[in-house]
């Protein structure tokens, strides 16, 4: 079940911003309006022009100064909310107002060059607060438009951290980086990673998570739904699709560039996942919301043996695994997917309007690429390599084919919590000695 509602397309932190300059600029006012009062001379500074036009110095105005006070701040605190919050009113408008709404208040006599001031600190003070940069070194934003992934960034993580999977980096860097320099994509990017247990389909989802939007996972414009956990009930299908509708038009509204991960795919509900079939078409908008910059990722199992039984035949014929190309896998696995009633894409109208760009297949992981993963382990956990523990590491690890031993029956999956055991006795032998 999906929790909390469609987020709301202002963000509170730019009225908040907005909120404070007004109460700043009316207290400015203010602020000259005692000064005024106690250094008459203030006054003088006051152009005939603008006597002329019905200002008057705050002397001639007749009620008590409390009163007046009181009377100015509200009046500028409600007119630079208005000019402040209306996002498409310009600075020619206001001046508009500025001219006429002393006329039509002559009571409230307004000293044009406080109050002038007031409005340019309070627009530069906005103009600042507001400028992207300083803005969102605070607070998490949206990419603007056009704005591009780093491709060379991405290349880098997936070479230097993806290991032996050359058929799903490739895919995956010429899929996103052609949707990402199109500046008018025609429909959102929609990629589905296929493989078996521990390949990498989370690992690489995340990667690529982050370079959309560097906070990852943990970013407000990253959803991950998981299907055993939101969507768990069969005779719900019903209110998730409704639910899941309304969740991606709120987020795609709020940041175009949204990325939905879908996992476990193989243990979604036939049915429930056709529910963002219009968001994936050729539609320019749907409801007024365009979803042609969102990237929406499924992970799933289904299709893992048919890679696997297809990796073992190349194995097998003595070639290489690295020769293994996408069109030896791929339609093997959109038919197998759309025929498998366990995949979550069962007679799929997704699949049946071919709005999936890419099926991305994960190769089964050798015994080489789990030492690998176990020396990129104990490098994050800050330790030297040392070749003798990730050979145990690896040789913990099982594999199949039983007889031939070949690839790894969990990937990379269980490398973490097997490094964590090592890592005790190395401790413990530590605390010994010394
Ligand atoms: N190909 C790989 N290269 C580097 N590390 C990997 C790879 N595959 C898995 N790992 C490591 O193993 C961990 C678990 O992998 P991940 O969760 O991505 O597997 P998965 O394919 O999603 O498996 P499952 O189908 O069981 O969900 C990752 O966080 C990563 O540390
Ligand atoms: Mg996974």
């Amino acid at each position: 079940m999906l929790r909390g509602s469609s987020p709301p397309p202002i963000r509170a932190g730019t009225v908040l911003v907005k909120l404070s300059l007004c109460l700043c600029g009316a207290l400015f006012t203010t602020l000259s309006v005692l000064l005024e009062q106690r250094d008459k001379s203030v006054n003088s500074l006051t152009p005939p022009a603008y006597r002329r036009l019905g200002f008057q110095p705050l002397s001639a105005v007749p009620g008590s100064t409390l009163q007046e006070v009181f009377l100015r701040f509200l009046f500028w605190f409600l007119f630079l909310l208005s000019w402040l919050a209306a996002p498409t009113m310009k600075l020619l408008k206001a001046a508009v107002i500025f001219v006429l709404v002393p006329t039509l208040t002559p009571a409230l006599a307004l000293e044009p060059l406080s109050v002038g001031l007031a409005i340019g600190v309070a627009s530069a003070l906005t103009g600042y607060l507001s400028y992207p940069r300083f803005y969102c070194s605070y607070v998490e934003c949206c990419p603007r438009a056009g704005q591009r992934l780093n491709a060379t960034a991405l290349k880098a993580q997936l070479d230097n951290r993806l290991f032996g999977q050359h058929l799903a980096k490739d895919v995956v860097l010429k899929a996103v980086l052609g949707f990402s320099n199109n500046p008018s994509p025609k429909k959102p990017l929609m990629l589905s990673l296929h493989g078996w247990a521990g390949t990498g389909k989370n690992f690489l989802s995340q990667i690529l998570a982050e370079q959309v939007h560097p906070a990852g996972l943990r970013s407000k414009f990253v959803h991950l739904f998981l299907a055993t956990l939101h969507f768990p009930h069969h005779d719900q299908v019903k209110l998730y699709k409704e639910q899941l509708q309304n969740w991606i038009r709120g987020n795609v509204s709020a940041c175009p560039s949204s990325v939905f991960i879908f996992d476990e795919m193989d243990k979604m509900h036939p049915g429930v996942i056709d529910a963002i079939k219009p968001f994936l078409d050729y539609y320019e908008e749907v409801d007024g919301v365009s979803y042609r910059k969102a990237i929406f990722i499924f992970l799933s199992n289904a299709g893992g043996d048919l890679i696997n039984k297809a990796a073992l035949d190349f194995w097998a014929s003595g070639k290489r695994r690295e020769d293994i190309q996408l069109k030896d896998l791929e339609p093997l696995l959109s038919v197998g997917v759309f025929n498998n009633k366990n995949s979550g894409l069962w007679h799929s109208s997704i699949i049946d309007r071919n709005l999936i760009d890419y099926f991305v297949p994960f190769l089964p992981l050798e015994q080489r690429h789990v030492k690998m993963c176990v020396r990129a382990e104990m490098a994050a956990r800050g330790y030297a390599v040392d070749e003798k523990i990730v050979q145990e590491v690896a040789d913990e690890m099982t594999y199949f084919p039983k007889e031939q031993r070949i690839y790894s029956d969990k990937g990379c999956k269980t490398v973490q919590a097997k490094l964590d055991i090592h890592e005790d006795f190395v401790m413990r032998d530590t605390n010994t000695r010394g």
